[in-house]
């Protein structure tokens, strides 16, 4: 079971290093979190041995004149071993592509970090039931062919459900779940995120198809982020 925190542009060391203090890691959970690019490196200098590091999102260039950028490189250099591309809010608050989405997806590879590549479908898509075909458009131009199961994990992230506390029903995540599987290399890792809290992570991680959370929000607060990470343990016992 997986459960990745993402705490986008939200936190000092100081709040970041107290929250990691009260973070409890138990075996079969592996919890990865992706703070903020500037704590990013005194973060994983802390010796966690339990904690995994990803960055928010990458440039596809190793270096150059890319002002405010950050490479997978970078990343790597200051611990990273993952590194969030396609994020919703890459996606629509920087203009980003599927086919930007996948150069960032390679340059990951290409610094020996696992992309967790974002997908995931607007409130009218849903309601036009263009759920399939706009994930399917998604994740063909998205993830690089040459990608193997272990290469990548996806996340499956409805837009609507992302920071509104209207998480998709056990049913809408089965469901595209076990469509996206089928697309994906076998043994492929899949994520949900969207609205992930301490209340429904557990019925959330029970779902055959979900191989664990990408949590935003919930992953601010050391006691909704270990309910999470808990409530991963407990499905992780189970299966
Ligand atoms: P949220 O964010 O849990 O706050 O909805 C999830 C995400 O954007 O990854």
């Amino acid at each position: 079971m997986i459960v990745a925190g993402n705490w986008k542009m939200n936190g000092s060391l100081r709040q970041g290093k107290e929250l990691l203090a009260a973070l409890v890691v138990p075996q079969g959970v592996e919890v990865i979190v992706c703070p903020p690019a500037t704590l990013l490196g005194g973060l994983a200098a802390s010796g966690r041995s339990d904690l995994q590091w990803g960055g928010q999102d990458c440039h596809a260039q190793p270096s150059g004149a890319f002002t405010g950028d950050i490479a997978a490189e970078m990343l790597a250099e200051v611990g990273a071993s993952f590194v969030l591309v396609g994020h919703s809010e890459r996606r629509q608050l920087h203009g980003e592509t599927s086919g930007v989405v996948r150069e960032k997806a390679l340059a990951a590879q290409r610094a020996g970090l696992k992309p967790i590549l974002c997908i995931g479908e607007t409130l009218a898509e849903r309601e036009a039931g263009k759920v399939e075909q706009v994930l399917a458009a998604q994740l063909s131009e998205s993830l690089p062919e040459s990608f193997t199961a272990d290469a990548f994990i996806l996340a499956y992230e409805p837009i609507w459900a992302i920071g509104t506390g209207k998480v998709a029903s056990l049913e809408m995540i089965a469901a595209v779940h076990n469509f996206l599987i089928s697309r994906l290399p076998g043994g492929g890792k899949l994520l949900y995120g969207g609205s992930v809290n301490a209340e429904n992570a557990g019925a959330i991680l029970s779902l055959p198809q979900v191989h664990g959370v990408l949590v935003g929000g919930a992953s601010l607060k050391a006691e909704s982020f270990n309910a999470i990470i808990r409530a991963a343990q407990e499905q992780s016992r189970k299966t």
